[in-house]
């Protein structure tokens, strides 16, 4: 058996929870394996929404075990909150056993927050427009070999090691200025993490391992995309952790033999919230009325996504690192009713006509190439079969899938989970 992974193909929020969802009856094990709450992944159905932060999408699937992996940053207070709200629900995965964490996932704590404001407001106008979650801080500490991780909540001389970690934060901090208050937020923390200490906490690398060998299926679930990815995404506008497929082998302690299809999603058009450079950014009307339609607002911080149209060249280098042998294209019905829409197939850069994703696209911004398409009229959103799917929309999936050389299996048409078709 193999590990399928699914991942995000573009800057983030491209639809990666509700298709997990989606799926997820198909999968023994649901495993994420990098990120933390800086991600908000929405899954919507039976006219409820829910926004998951750490918890695995596969949560709502009453078969699947879900799994935090190593490859993850926790915050207890956040996961605490996502477990109550849950719980409110009426679901509780930890009494259902459908929950378990790795042990050397690392912790986030109050002053990795503090230092990610205070690293942010040095920033100026270069400000990366990061989260605030507090996730560079702790991946820094951990390939620093200072972090807090799960299994050490366990130790004796686990408040020792705490103070230490926080005593060289505060050291850091005070070059920023004065360092807020935080107690009340370490009390929380240490609540959260009692709560912490109730999930079944396991070694990623044999409990993923242990589920192949059963020959159960697996799928690894990715936070953020490829284009924020820390190795290859618009470096330094980018997150912390490695977001491609390869992120799915460290983040879960998987082979890379092991790994099956690579599952990549996209929207139909382009989004990105927080700094750095976006080439395809609409400034104008369109852009205003594709978030309108697409409601585009962060599902963790509630900030306004910039909106444009879709990036091939993007789009082929994300399919180029990650081996995607399949696509989703999610929200093609917030394109309904737009007469004429646009795809870019080129870059001018440096006075060049490129095809591919360059070097820096920071301090020299490509002027992308587009192609126009003919648009559709029809809600696409009470569809249920692929037979129903306009003309014009068809060929924008065959234009989509020859210029991306990878065939798009799964089509979205709305946020619920019934509005999901498989078109092959
Ligand atoms: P993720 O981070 O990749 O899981 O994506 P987010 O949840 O942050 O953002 C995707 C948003 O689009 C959420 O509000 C989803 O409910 C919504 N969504 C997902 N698929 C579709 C779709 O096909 N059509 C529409 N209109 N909304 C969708
Ligand atoms: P999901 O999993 C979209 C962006 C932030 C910022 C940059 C760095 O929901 O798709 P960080 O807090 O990681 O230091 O922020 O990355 N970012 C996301 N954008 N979706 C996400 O997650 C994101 N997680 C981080 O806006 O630009
Ligand atoms: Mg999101």
């Amino acid at each position: 058996m193999a590990v399928d992974v699914l991942l995000g193909l573009q800057w983030g929020d491209e639809g990666k929870g509700k298709i997990v969802d989606v799926l997820s009856p198909e999968y023994d094990l649901i495993a994420r394996f990098q990120g933390g709450p800086n991600a908000g992944h929405t899954l919507e159905f039976d006219g409820q929404k829910y926004v998951l932060n750490t918890i695995p999408s596969g949560i709502f699937n009453t078969k699947t075990m879900n799994l935090i992996g190593n490859g993850v940053v926790i915050d207890p207070i956040i996961l605490k909150r996502e477990l109550e709200t849950l719980k409110k629900s009426g679901f509780d995965p930890v009494a259902a056993q459908k929950l378990v964490i790795a042990r050397k996932a690392h912790l986030i704590l109050p002053t990795h927050q503090l230092l990610d404001a205070a690293s942010e407001s040095k920033m100026g106008d270069g400000k990366i427009g990061s989260t605030l979650k507090g996730i560079g801080p702790t991946y820094m500490d951990k390939t620093g070999r200072n972090g807090l991780r799960v299994g050490d909540t366990m130790l004796p001389d686990f408040k020792e090691r705490y103070d230490k970690l926080v005593s060289k934060h505060l050291s850091i901090l005070s070059h920023y200025g004065e360092v807020p208050d935080f107690s009340e937020k370490e009390q929380q923390l240490f609540e959260a993490i009692d709560y912490l200490k109730t999930i079944p906490q396991v070694d990623s690398e044999h409990f993923v391992n242990s589920y192949l060998k059963a020959g159960k299926t697996v799928l690894a679930e990715g936070a953020q995309g490829t284009m924020l990815d820390v190795d290859f995404g618009s470096y330094p506008f980018v997150t912390s952790s490695n977001t491609t497929t390869a992120g799915a082998c460290t983040g879960l302690g998987i082979a890379p033999s092991a790994i099956g299809e690579v599952i990549g999603i996209f929207k139909a058009y382009c989004t990105r919230v927080g700094g750095g450079p976006f080439p395809t950014e609409l400034h104008d009307e369109t852009g205003e009325e594709l978030r309108r339609v697409g409601h585009e607002f962060g599902a963790t911080t509630g900030r306004p996504r910039r909106c444009g149209w879709i990036d091939l060249p993007a789009l082929r280098y994300a399919i180029m690192l990650n081996g995607v042998t399949e696509l989703v294209m999610t929200k093609a019905d917030v394109l309904s009713g737009f007469d004429k829409i646009y795809a870019c197939t080129h870059y001018n850069h440096n006075g060049e006509l490129i095809d591919y994703m360059p070097y820096d696209i920071c301090s020299v911004k490509p002027e992308p190439v587009y192609e126009e398409i003919e648009g559709w009229n029809e809600d696409l959103t009470g569809i249920k079969s692929p037979d129903e799917i306009p003309a014009k929309l068809k060929s924008y999936v065959s234009y989509l899938e020859t210029a991306l050389g990878v065939p798009v299996k799964y089509l979205s048409v709305g946020p619920d989970r019934v509005q999901t078709l498989v078109l092959r």
